[in-house]
C-alpha cells in the first residue's frame, strides 16, 4: 500500500488531485493529513475534523476505459469497504445511508466524496475521500453525528485504523468491473440503513412524502415504494431522506 503523509492541508481530495497531475503516481495511492483544515462534503458541505480525532485521507484511483455509466460501483465498493473495516473494528450496528453516509448506531461516523476526472465516457481516474470520526469525544453543533470512541468507549490508533480501513476500500475497489457489477450492487443493497423501516423523503421542491427504501438501480438511483405502492427512483441531487 503507498501512502503519503501530510501534516496539514486545505483538503485531502484536491491535495491529492493536483499532486496526481504533477507525478506519476500509481493506482491505489494514499493521502492522509493530520489536520485538514477546509475539508469538503457532498451538496456543497464542509466536512469538519479535529487533528489527531479524525480521519481524513483520499485514494487516487485510476481506471483504462471505465464507463461513467458503471460510476455507481465507486459509491458502492466504498460504502462496502467502509462497513466492512468498521464490522472488523468491532464499531456496532454499521450500516450505510444512501447514498454514502456510513452510520453506527443509527449516527453518521463517516462520510464520503467521490470526485471523477472524465475523458468523453470513461472515468480516467477518481479521487475517492473519506472522512471518519475516530476518537472524537463529542459534537457539540451535530446531534446526529458520531465517532468510534462514542460508539464503543475505546480509543483508537488513527494509523492503525487507516491501515483496515484502507485495506478493505482497496480491495473493494478492485472487485469494480467495466462490464457490470451486480454483485456489488446487492452487497450494497443488503447493508442499507433503514431498508425496511417508513422514511420520509424530501424532493428538490421541498415536498416530503412517506415511503421505504427498496434497494438501489444498477446507476444508484434509490427505489422508494410510496404509500401509494408504486416504486419511483430518484437522484441524489433530487431527494433527501429524512430519520
Ligand atoms: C460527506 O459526507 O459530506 C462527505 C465528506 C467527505 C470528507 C472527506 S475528508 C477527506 C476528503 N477531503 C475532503 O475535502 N473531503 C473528503
Amino acid at each position: 500500500m503507498k501512502i503519503i503523509k501530510i501534516s496539514a492541508t486545505e483538503s485531502t481530495n484536491d491535495y491529492l488531485k493536483v499532486l496526481s497531475r504533477e507525478k506519476d503516481l500509481e493506482d491505489g495511492t494514499i493521502l492522509v493529513a493530520h489536520d485538514q483544515t477546509k475539508g469538503r462534503g457532498q451538496r456543497q458541505n464542509s466536512w469538519v475534523s479535529k487533528a489527531g480525532e479524525s480521519l481524513t485521507f483520499s485514494v487516487l484511483k485510476r481506471f483504462d476505459g471505465f464507463p461513467v455509466s458503471q460510476k455507481s460501483a465507486l459509491t458502492f465498493a466504498v460504502s462496502i469497504g467502509m462497513k466492512i473495516a468498521l464490522d472488523e473494528l468491532q464499531i456496532s450496528s454499521v450500516e450505510i445511508k444512501w447514498p454514502n453516509d456510513i452510520m453506527a448506531d443509527g449516527k453518521k461516523v463517516a462520510g464520503i466524496l467521490i470526485e471523477n476526472s472524465l475523458s468523453g465516457r470513461n472515468i480516467q481516474s477518481s479521487i475517492i475521500g473519506i472522512g471518519l470520526n475516530v476518537n472524537e469525544e463529542e459534537f457539540k453543533a451535530l446531534p446526529q453525528a458520531t465517532s468510534m470512541y462514542l460508539n464503543t468507549g475505546r480509543r483508537y490508533e488513527i494509523n492503525r485504523v487507516l491501515e483496515i480501513v484502507a485495506q478493505e476500500v482497496l480491495h473493494q475497489l478492485s472487485l469494480i468491473k467495466p462490464s457490470g457489477n451486480s454483485e456489488l450492487k446487492q452487497h450494497y443493497e443488503h447493508s442499507l440503513f433503514r431498508k425496511h423501516y417508513i422514511s420520509v423523503f424530501e424532493t428538490e421542491t421541498g415536498k416530503k412524502f412517506n415511503g421505504s427504501i427498496r434497494g438501489v438501480t444498477d446507476q444508484g438511483e434509490l427505489l422508494v415504494e410510496t404509500e401509494h405502492e408504486s416504486i419511483q427512483h430518484f437522484t441524489f441531487k433530487e431527494i433527501k431522506l429524512h430519520y
